[in-house]
């Protein structure tokens, strides 16, 4: 079976489907973590792979940068695929100052300056939330391997540069840091009735000035793995 951006067996992915934005680290988790990965798709080089974790079988595939790129892959797993609920494991910026390199945010809302929800023509502003269960199994497991964790708001950014730093404006309103996935991932989600999550470890602090180097970020990237795993 083939949709526009994925071609594999109808079958050929688990309910559960991990989603790093990048397609290396999709094939390092592959490797890494999962027992008797077998590559499944690599359309445009977004390499997806589903084997077994635990005994449970696990698939996890790249999402790109940006709202359009997970929006298409979310869409295609959930609508064509059968698959129930997308973990999406990413980095983001914290402008909280409570939240220092490597500790995770768990994303229960996603604020957005994207257009990605007018395609529903609501009569109102709609509210991306992440899965109640995957949120609550989530913060026990982060609590489970002592990481330290926040839940809440964050904001998914159209803009990596940005004219006007506006993600300090989201700050204000308690939003606790910015990426430029979870809100599209939400909206499939909700749309097809399906379940998503979005956990990140803090790559860089806007507040602090501090970011991560790459030792840094593998590290804190093994505990947020731990997590989702689990959920999975
Ligand atoms: N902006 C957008 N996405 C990000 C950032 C950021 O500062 N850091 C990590 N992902």
């Amino acid at each position: 079976m083939s949709t526009p951006h994925i071609a594999a067996e109808k079958g050929a992915f688990a309910k559960t489907v991990l989603m790093p934005g990048d397609p290396l680290r999709s094939e390092f988790i592959a490797k890494t973590y999962l027992e008797d990965a077998v590559l499944v798709n690599d359309v445009r080089g977004v390499h997806g792979y589903t084997g077994t974790y635990n005994g449970k079988p696990v698939s996890v595939m790249a999402s790109g940068m940006g709202q359009p790129a997970i929006g298409i892959y979310s869409y295609e797993l959930y609508n064509f695929f059968d698959v129930e609920s997308i973990i999406r494991v990413g980095t983001c910026g914290t402008y909280d100052p409570e939240l220092h390199l490597k500790d995770i945010i768990i994303a229960m809302g996603a604020c957005t300056d994207s257009n990605f929800a007018a395609q529903y023509r609501l009569p109102g502003t709609f509210c991306p939330i992440a899965d109640f269960e995957l949120v609550r199994r989530a913060a026990e497991e982060c609590e489970r391997i002592g990481v330290n964790y926040k839940v809440g708001n964050i904001f998914s950014s159209d803009h990596f540069y940005e004219d006007d730093h506006s993600g300090l404006t989201w700050a204000k309103m308690g939003v606790l840091g910015v990426e430029m996935e979870s809100a599209a991932l939400y909206c499939n989600a909700a749309r097809a009735g399906k379940r998503a999550l979005c956990i990140c470890t803090v790559s860089d602090s806007i507040v602090h000035n501090e970011r991560s180097t790459l030792e840094e970020r593998q590290s804190a990237f093994t505990q947020m793995m731990e997590v989702a795993l689990r959920l999975a």
